[in-house]
């Protein structure tokens, strides 16, 4: 018998170790999110914004519960939760603060479409749960902010 015979078979499982990694990820995420919807919420100026702001005060909070779900998860898999958040974009242009949170709700449930893959994938099915919960709040984020810019809500990758 080669070596290679014990191996594994192709790894398309991500591992638990995998796992803490990218929930760390989608903790930055959290962070990021969190820190541009309290920032965002206060300085969006303008009556056609008055409504869009109150939602983005909103948002902020419904980030902080999801940054306190995924930490959850992260000790769980025995890791410890990330302090960093991604970089966090500023504008002076209102349009342009609402396109950023945007984009980084698409990433976001690009990420998160996946995780809830590997979390099913690893028998992890109450971590998957939690994740699907998260992700109709970030779907609704998403709608929140195309209505306010006027366009449609953009496809996340792995949609086509
Ligand atoms: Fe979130
Ligand atoms: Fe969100």
């Amino acid at each position: 018998m080669s070596r290679t015979d014990a191996l594994p078979k192709a790894e398309t499982t991500t591992s638990r170790k995998d796992l803490i990694g990218l929930l760390n990820e989608d903790l930055a995420r959290e962070y990021q999110a969190i820190i541009s919807y309290v920032v965002y919420s206060q300085v969006l100026k303008g009556p056609e914004y008055m409504n869009i702001a109150g939602e983005l005060e909103k948002h902020a909070q419904e980030e902080l519960s999801h940054a306190l779900i995924i930490a959850k998860q992260i000790d769980y898999l025995g890791g410890m939760p990330a302090i960093q958040p991604k970089q966090v974009r500023t504008s002076e242009k209102a349009k342009e603060m609402l396109r950023f949170d945007l984009e980084n709700e698409t990433e976001t449930i690009r990420n998160y479409r996946e995780r809830v893959r590997q979390c099913d994938a690893l028998g992890e099915y109450a971590m998957a749960e939690h994740i699907r919960e998260i992700l109709m709040q970030e779907q609704e984020h998403q709608i929140d902010l195309a209505t306010a810019l006027g366009i449609d809500v953009p496809k996340a990758k792995s949609d086509s």
